[in-house]
């Protein structure tokens, strides 16, 4: 054997084959290229197992100093970016263990004992992904106090709460953001949850029946910080459900993402005008000198279709596989990263976007008085007078017609006018009439009164903290 037999990938596989791999082959079934990613992970994951194996007295201490000594020269390299990544070597895997063995002779030809390539990938993309899914959850919390803060300030503003997109009651403006961070907050759980099961150790698996040499598969669990070690050596190695399942997570963020961005679109429509977008957020048109877009809620609303494919792909490239580990599963890596980097990106942007809003309260008021948005209250205030809410209902659709047809809203018509609809409507009724009075009238839990709003706020603080 050659000192570094890895490295003579280009001319065959092993004595077996008789002729090497065409370029395109080479090409096609490399992944290192993006699979680089993974370094640090893999290095971790390796030095982890060498550990172990001296502890089992599988390799000796100086073995494992060498194999210290030249992964800590490796990390230098790729850091420094010297490190050459050859294609000829496939994956990330066998790139750092050629140049370890390159750097350290036989103790790197050592590291591989009890391991394979299939239990060594699981892992990696597992440590890999469970830190990307704590930098998530940081991110997360950011852009939910970003929304809290927005919330506290605009707990009296009134909107326009719509269904089918129609002034239907109003609302805070407060209350209607905090819907939002109730979403993310759900989205941040089910992050936390799946982590679980993300954080369980692959290696000792080998290549998909276990080994035969004494490994401690709890140490190299402990060194990992894995909560535990996958039990089933052929699903180990082989089921990616744990990438699906933060994906599908992911997928469910970026709708939420994208129902927020919806929103702000709209409302920054000269239709609307119920905010402004600071000015970095949006870009210019080259030929109307008037336009300011909102292309970054425009892109996170694009960029959701992009993160649920992602989801698609994964759990379509799952879909039928036999036990143990196929080949297909090297296609795991470009749509995590790419989820990972997308869902990243844009919850960065959206904490900043979000406390960057200018909001206009008045337009916002203007547009909550347009469709006869107090009429719930009318009734509800005929049913506090003894009507049963049917009839009541009647009666306020009646008012709400004539109202219509004069081009007034209900708290203009006089009192005598609304008596004819029930005489047992009384001075009091234009209170109950008022945006303001139907805002505070809901002053129960989960309620868009402003007290509740505040109380909402001062929970998520104290969650968020
Ligand atoms: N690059 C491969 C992957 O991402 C590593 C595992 C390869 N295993 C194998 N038996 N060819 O899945």
């Amino acid at each position: 054997m050659s000192t570094n037999q890895l490295d003579k990938k280009s001319q065959a596989w092993s004595a077996l084959f008789s002729e090497p791999m065409s370029e395109l082959v080479k090409r096609y079934t490399a992944s290192v290229f993006f699979d680089k990613r993974l370094w640090a992970a893999d290095i971790q994951g390796s030095l982890a197992h060498a550990d172990m194996l001296q502890a089992q007295g599988l390799i000796s201490a100086d073995d494992l100093a060498a194999i210290q000594k030249g992964m800590a020269q490796i990390r230098a390299e790729i850091e420094a970016g010297t490190f050459e990544w050859k294609l000829d070597l496939e994956d990330v895997h066998l790139n750092i263990e050629a140049r370890l063995t390159q750097l350290v002779g036989d103790a790197g030809k050592r590291l591989h004992t009890g391991r394979s390539r299939n239990d060594q990938v699981a892992t990696d993309v597992r440590l890999w992904l469970r830190g990307e899914i704590d930098e998530i959850g940081v991110l997360l919390t950011e852009l939910q106090k970003a929304l809290v803060d927005v919330a506290e300030q605009n707990a009296d503003v009134i909107l326009p709460g719509f269904t089918h997109l129609q002034v239907a009651q109003p609302v805070a403006f407060g209350h209607h953001l905090l819907a939002y961070v109730e979403m993310f907050a759900r989205d941040a759980e089910r992050m936390i949850d799946l982590r679980k099961r993300v954080n369980r150790l692959p290696l000792g698996s080998a290549a998909l029946a276990g080994t035969s040499y004494p490994l401690d598969r709890e140490r190299v669990a402990r060194t990992l910080g894995f909560e535990a070690v996958c039990q089933n050596s052929l699903d180990g190695v082989s089921d990616r459900d744990f990438a699906i399942e933060f994906t599908a997570a992911a997928s469910l963020l970026m709708v939420h993402v994208s129902r927020l961005s919806e929103e702000l679109i709209l409302w920054m429509s000269q239709s609307f005008g119920f905010i402004d977008l600071a000015d970095r957020f949006c870009t210019g048109s080259s030929i109307m000198p008037q336009k300011k877009n909102p292309d970054v809620p425009e892109l996170a609303r694009g960029k959701t279709g992009r993160v649920v494919g992602h989801l698609m792909g994964l759990i379509t490239l799952m879909k039928g596989q036999p036990l143990a580990y196929n080949k297909d599963n090297q296609e795991d890596k470009e749509p995590l990263f790419d989820t990972v980097d997308t869902l990243k990106d844009t919850l960065r942007i959206f904490a900043e976007m979000a406390a960057g809003i200018t909001v206009k309260p008045e337009a916002m008021e203007r547009a909550a008085k347009k469709g006869y948005a107090t009429a719930t209250d009318l009734a509800d205030y005929l049913v506090k007078k003894g009507l049963p809410f049917r009839d009541a209902h009647e009666v306020v659709a009646h008012a709400v017609k004539d109202a219509i047809a004069a081009g007034v809203d209900l708290s203009e018509l006089p009192l005598d006018k609304l008596k004819a609809y029930n005489p047992a409507i009384e001075q009091d009724v234009y209170e109950v009439l008022s945006l303001r009075g139907s805002l505070n009238a809901r002053n129960i839990l989960g309620g868009t009164a402003p007290e509740q709003v505040r109380a909402q706020v001062a929970r998520h603080r104290a969650r968020l903290a």
